[in-house]
């Protein structure tokens, strides 16, 4: 048989995603189909609305009366580490999806994107409020590390051991609080694996609880997991060799901004997660986590900071995210979910930091995108066109009507550079009167 080449595969991608958002759901369909995105079988699934019955909804949450279901989205173009892929996400906000496929379009053909995972373990937090004699306490934690470690691992976290994973170290932290209370905390750090690893590392430290007090005196008050996992990070790094300088200049002053003020961080970090939590939803994952880790990580200087950075690096623009993104590709609902199974199945995910990597990808591909706009044409031109799509079907235009509405109302846009609810709704009175006339007057 013929081998198909690395280059081959990728124009194949490149071709099968020409004209994507302009073909109908059936061509989207087979043009996924043919590069492996979708089997026959998803496709059905798909077309058939997805999840049937309220059965599995009630083995997630209690009191279950249906599902919310979102538009499921492909962002496309994407090369990332020299690996083509659709990317699924799950969102409502109009223009996230275009907006990714579009930027992604740019770097794949003039720069690349690469990826790494920094550190691999997750952080459990055992506290003792209030520590008699902190130096007697970290003597002993410390002194009795290895044995507290092993004990876990046997008694607690085999399965993740026998995966390759397991409790890797047991550090101790005192924090003075303000009332002179001095307070002790045990960070364990367990190396996951392919878990998200929220129920392990909770069940090691309050495995722990017990082995703590006994050796030490005092008293545990509290055991669970950390989200501001700083031991584990995710890096994406785009770079855009001889980009114009003039838009260069922009970018890097669009990302200084949200450098050094927490107003502009706080959108543009939004911006990020545009990216990033379409993905965690569309495959499952827990998006709170992760948004929460992803403050926390922006804030960690002591000032709320943007999670990207463009900077110029002679004739090239060069984009870097940094921050933990914890997910799962084994247990729970990313695999009890059939569309977060199928769309993990989509991007060909083979480990849980594969995941996370996309995710950071894609987010500083929104973040690029976001950024280039606002620091040239303005976020309006392009958000607000796609947004006239959403105006169109809210103010009740008939299949027949729409095109004409939606050609008015870009007009509006173009001449006023705004556009809003009661525009639409004007300008529909408007045609409907018109054309009432016209139809009176022949
Ligand atoms: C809107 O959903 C996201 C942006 O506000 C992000 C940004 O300001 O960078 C456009």
């Amino acid at each position: 048989m013929e081998q198909v080449t690395d280059s081959e595969k990728s124009q194949d991608f490149a071709q099968q995603f020409k004209g994507f958002s302009r073909l109908s759901s059936a061509e989207r369909f087979q043009r996924l189909q043919a590069l492996g995105v979708l089997s026959p079988a998803d496709i059905d699934y798909l077309k058939n609305g997805g999840i049937s019955g309220i059965e599995l909804g009630e083995k997630f949450i209690e009191n279950v009366i249906g599902y919310m279901q979102l538009p499921l989205g492909v962002a496309t173009n994407f090369r990332i580490d020299g690996r083509d892929l659709a990317i699924p996400m799950a969102v409502e906000e109009t223009s996230i999806v275009a907006a990714a496929s579009k930027t992604a379009r740019w770097v794949r053909d003039e720069g690349y994107l690469e990826t790494r995972t920094i550190g691999e373990s997750i952080i459990g937090q055992i506290q003792v409020a209030d520590c008699s004699n902190f130096e007697h306490f970290k003597n002993i934690v410390e002194s009795k590390k290895e044995d507290l470690i092993e004990m876990a691992n046997r008694q607690v976290a085999s399965g993740m051991v026998k995966r390759g994973g397991g409790v890797r170290d047991i550090q101790v932290r005192s924090i003075q609080c303000e009332n002179d209370q001095l307070m002790a905390v045990v960070h364990v750090y367990l190396d996951a694996k392919d878990a998200m690893g929220a129920n392990i590392v909770n069940q090691v430290c309050e495995f722990l609880k017990i082995p703590l007090q006994a050796l030490t005196g005092e008293k545990v008050t509290m055991c669970i997991l950390s989200n501001l996992v700083d031991s584990k990070v995710t890096e994406a790094k785009v770079t855009l060799p001889n980009i114009d300088p003039e838009l260069g200049e922009k970018i890097e002053q669009a990302s200084l901004f949200a450098q050094v003020d927490p107003y502009r961080a706080s959108t543009s970090n939004k911006g990020v997660l545009n990216g990033i939590d379409p993905i965690l939803v569309a495959t499952g994952n827990d998006w709170r986590a992760v948004e929460a880790g992803i403050h926390a990580f922006a804030a960690r200087s002591g000032q709320y900071r943007s999670i990207t950075q463009w900077k110029m690096r002679g004739k090239d623009l060069v984009g870097v995210f940094q921050a933990p993104i914890i997910v799962g590709t084994v247990g729970g609902v990313t695999q009890l979910h059939p569309t977060a199974k199928m769309c993990l199945e989509m991007m060909k995910i083979k480990e849980a930091s594969d995941l996370a990597r996309i995710c950071a990808a894609v987010g500083l591909v929104q973040n690029l995108g976001a950024i280039k706009a606002l620091s040239t044409v303005g976020i309006i031109a392009g958000h607000m066109k796609l947004h006239i799509k959403n105006l169109v079907m809210a103010v009740g235009a008939t299949e027949k009507e729409a095109p004409a509405l939606q050609k008015k109302l870009e007009e509006v846009l173009l001449s006023t550079g705004r556009i809003s609810t009661r525009q639409a709704m004007d300008a529909i009175k408007e045609m409907r009167t018109k054309g009432h006339k016209v139809v009176v007057s022949s």
